[in-house]
């Protein structure tokens, strides 16, 4: 009997990042969460998932040049965002602008490993400037250019808000950015490892991948759990939310996860995050929220809170519209998607696992005129 969701079942070996589900820890390249979440850049964090170590002074000054120098859109993709911009959810234009992304790529059809190398840095430099760059289409305002003197985060407060970033809210986004960098074989990095397995490239993984993400079981969590949130609209109202919900069979958006059996180490920073965040900018009520469905949902299923509850207050307070939290999470994700693509390049075997045949066998045809 296969488990289904092919759980535990191990798909592949990776130096990117791993998981103890019990322990409730997560590192990437060997280096705690918790630690790079304290002390690192996300450009850090994108050369350590890329390389398995991190950069030095001048490895980082070169990647950090190449992401700014890649940050514009092709006149392809500034001709497609206003339809996009128009016509498709957030994640629909993100799929659909990653895949359009491909054609003006300078390396083309080059699939050698510097290429790639190069198409996954040039995928995570854009990123930030598709989605900024629709939301500002869609609500009728000015398109704004990349700030070149700004870091990744920080670039995109100002693409998509217009201001001069405050550093705690840069910096607040960046370490999220951190958080949802990576996660060793989730449903997203698997689809876009097995269409890597094929040998198919760079850009086709990864629009994949965001189908993957788009679902509210995997990415979509974030922006459900937001909702979640303003439905409560007080603290006192958790226990009753719950309660109803899990009446109902409902799920509970932000709670559980596939793998951790305790609190995963992500909802712990972001925890602490939400919490001075909502001191800082006077809205202490998203954390008591957020911290009163963990009581109830941890008392009433025995259920833990995963990345996206608390990353989802953090987001909003950071002004962050509920449906651009999951394209957040693939702008941050696109550093990990990318690095276990040009892994499974890397030492490749096509992914093509068995399945178990549950139905009728040993039958025989039967003309049509003859069936029932
Ligand atoms: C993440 C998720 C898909 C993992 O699913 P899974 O591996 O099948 O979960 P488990 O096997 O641990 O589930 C154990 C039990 O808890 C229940 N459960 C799990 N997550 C739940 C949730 N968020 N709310 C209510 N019940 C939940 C399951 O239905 C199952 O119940 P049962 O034993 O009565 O059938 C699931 O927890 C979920 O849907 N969470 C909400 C969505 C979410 O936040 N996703 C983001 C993940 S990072």
């Amino acid at each position: 009997m296969t488990e289904k969701g092919l759980r535990e079942v191990v798909a592949g070996q990776t130096k990117v990042s791993d998981i103890d589900g019990a322990a409730g820890r997560l590192w990437y390249a060997g280096y705690e969460i918790g630690d790079l979440a304290a002390n690192a850049s996300f450009e850090e964090v994108v050369f350590l998932l890329h390389h398995a170590h991190l950069p030095n002074r001048e490895e980082l000054d070169e990647l950090t040049e190449f992401l700014v120098n890649e940050r514009e859109l092709s006149p392809f993709l500034l001709k497609l965002m206003p339809d996009l911009a128009q016509q498709t959810s957030p994640m629909s234009m993100l799929r659909t602008g990653i895949s359009a992304a491909s054609a003006y790529d300078p390396d083309g059809w080059d699939e050698s490993a510097e290429a790639q190398y190069r198409k996954a840095l040039r995928l995570i430099a854009k990123t930030p400037t598709l989605i900024a760059t629709y939301h500002r289409l869609r609500t009728g305002q000015e398109v704004l250019p990349p700030n070149p003197k700004l870091p990744h985060a920080a670039n995109f407060l100002w693409m998509l808000l217009g201001e001069e970033p405050d550093l705690d809210d840069a910096a607040a986004l960046d370490t999220t950015l951190i958080l949802y960098g990576d996660h060793t074989m989730n449903a997203s990095t698997f689809t876009a490892r097995v269409i890597a397995s094929t040998l198919s490239d760079m850009f086709s993984a990864i629009t994949g991948a965001i189908g993957a993400l788009k679902g509210p079981l995997h990415g979509g969590a974030n922006e459900e759990a937001q909702k979640m949130a303003e439905e409560v609209d007080k603290p006192e109202n958790a226990e009753a939310y719950v309660r109803d919900r899990l009446a109902r069979h409902e799920k509970i958006m932000g709670f559980g996860h596939a793998v951790y059996r305790t609190m995963d180490p992500r909802a712990a920073v972001l925890k602490q995050m939400c919490k001075e965040l909502g001191e800082r900018v006077g809205e202490p009520q998203w954390y008591e929220i957020y911290a009163a469905l963990e009581a109830t949902t941890l008392e009433q299923k025995g259920l833990y809170p995963n990345v996206d509850l608390y990353a989802a207050g953090v987001y909003h307070m950071l002004g962050i519209p509920t449906d651009l939290m999951t394209p957040l999470f693939a702008l941050a994700r696109m550093a990990g998607w990318t690095a276990h693509v040009r892994e499974q390049y890397a030492n490749n075997r096509i992914i093509r696992p068995g399945s178990e045949y549950v139905g009728p066998r040993d039958r025989t045809y039967v003309p049509i005129e003859e069936r029932p």
